[in-house]
């Protein structure tokens, strides 16, 4: 079923999606990250539906959703004093913490780890279903496994519909990026996966913040890392991407004139808003994706920007690059990813 409450929660409606949930069914539905597939993450079994219909390796562990921070401790235990600081400054919003976790979790969500995945989504549409389901709900992001993360409806309907039982619409989410993933390692603040919550807001509340090496490098399948989501192709279209960034403006433009001349125009440029007049591609196969100073814009867009020009099937998409600072850090952290580190970097020297 599909419900749209993207101006109002209705709560007959609510009632119903929230039955679903504890029944062991999967529903979508909004965060202000991006959208969730979710399932009661006390329940193996749901769980499991959540691994097959998004086509997710099984040891890649889900995020568990609560509705406030009184319930973590129903779910996770040994809380330190720096953990309960991330906790008080940062959630709710868009930040997972990684804790030890309690039995009271199933092994599926966790992917066999002795550690469990917390978020309390700050969506007033989110809180409510993971309120009156009155069960914690496990959700990773709604799209098939190695895609874009779903951010709106429509593209998400495309791709998952028919493999869930419920479709909470409510509208483009906010931010468009997934959560800051963190975990305290030696009383420090390990960055795992960037986000809206960046290093610097983190380093103002601890003192000090580390961000994890697989963050921004290329990662062997084989390795052993911190956050099994890291080893996997992520964020990518079908079509080949290439990534590029100059500090410099006038070689940034060089850069994209280069390669669209090189694929004889068969390409799709993600580029800024401010560079739509200075480069010549036919039509509709400029895809603007924000101010190059916005970085909100930009992460809001982004996700959507690379689905709409995979439907256009070009040789190769060409996206314009940001400084790995602040929300630039999480930005460039899903466009390595989706580019599989085709990267271009050209710094004023
Ligand atoms: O914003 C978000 O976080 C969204 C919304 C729906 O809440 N969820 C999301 O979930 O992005 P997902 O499953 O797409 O990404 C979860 C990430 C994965 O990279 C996973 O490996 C990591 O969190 N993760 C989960 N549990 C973990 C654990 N116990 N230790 C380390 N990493 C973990
Ligand atoms: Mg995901």
């Amino acid at each position: 079923m599909y419900y749209n409450w993207e101006v109002q929660t209705n709560t007959e409606e609510l009632k119903v999606v929230c039955n679903l949930i504890r029944n062991g069914e999967l529903v979508i539905f909004p965060t202000e990250t991006v959208y969730g597939i979710g399932a009661n993450a006390l329940d193996e079994n749901a769980v499991g539906k959540i691994f097959v219909a998004k086509g997710r390796p099984s040891d890649n562990p889900l995020i568990v959703h609560l509705a406030d921070k009184r319930k973590i401790e129903e779910v996770a235990q040994n809380i330190t004093e720096v953990e309960q600081k991330l906790i008080d400054n940062f959630m709710p919003g868009p930040f997972t913490i990684i804790l030890e976790r309690k039995d009271i979790i199933p092994d599926i969500v966790t992917a066999g780890l002795n550690t469990v995945a917390i978020r309390i989504p700050d969506n007033i549409i989110a809180k409510g279903i993971i309120t009156f389901s009155g069960v914690p709900i496990a959700a990773p992001s709604a799209n098939i496994s190695g895609k874009p993360s779903g951010t709106s409806i429509q593209e998400i309907r495309k791709e998952l519909e028919g493999k869930v039982s419920a479709i909470v619409d409510g509208g483009k989410t906010k931010i468009g990026l997934e959560s800051t993933v963190v975990k305290v390692v030696d009383e420090v603040p390990v960055i795992l996966r960037p986000g809206k919550v960046t290093p610097e807001e983190i380093e103002k509340v601890i003192g000090k913040v580390k961000i994890d090496k697989n963050v921004l490098a290329k990662i062997d399948k084989n390795s052993v890392v911190e956050s099994p989501g890291m080893k996997y192709r992520h964020y990518a279209p079908e079509s080949k991407c290439k990534l590029i960034y100059c500090e410099n403006e006038l070689d940034q433009i060089f850069y994209l004139k280069k390669y669209i001349k090189e694929y004889k125009g068969n390409v799709v440029v993600l580029g800024f808003k401010e560079h739509e007049e200075k480069i010549y591609v036919s039509e509709g196969r400029f895809i603007n994706i924000g101010s190059k100073n916005n970085y909100e814009e930009i992460a809001k867009n982004i996700f959507s920007a690379l689905r709409k020009a995979d439907e256009l099937k070009p040789e190769m998409i060409l996206i314009e690059g940001i400084k790995k600072e602040g929300l630039g850090l999480a930005i460039m952290n899903r466009l390595l990813r989706t580019c599989e580190y085709d990267y271009i970097e050209l710094k004023n020297s």
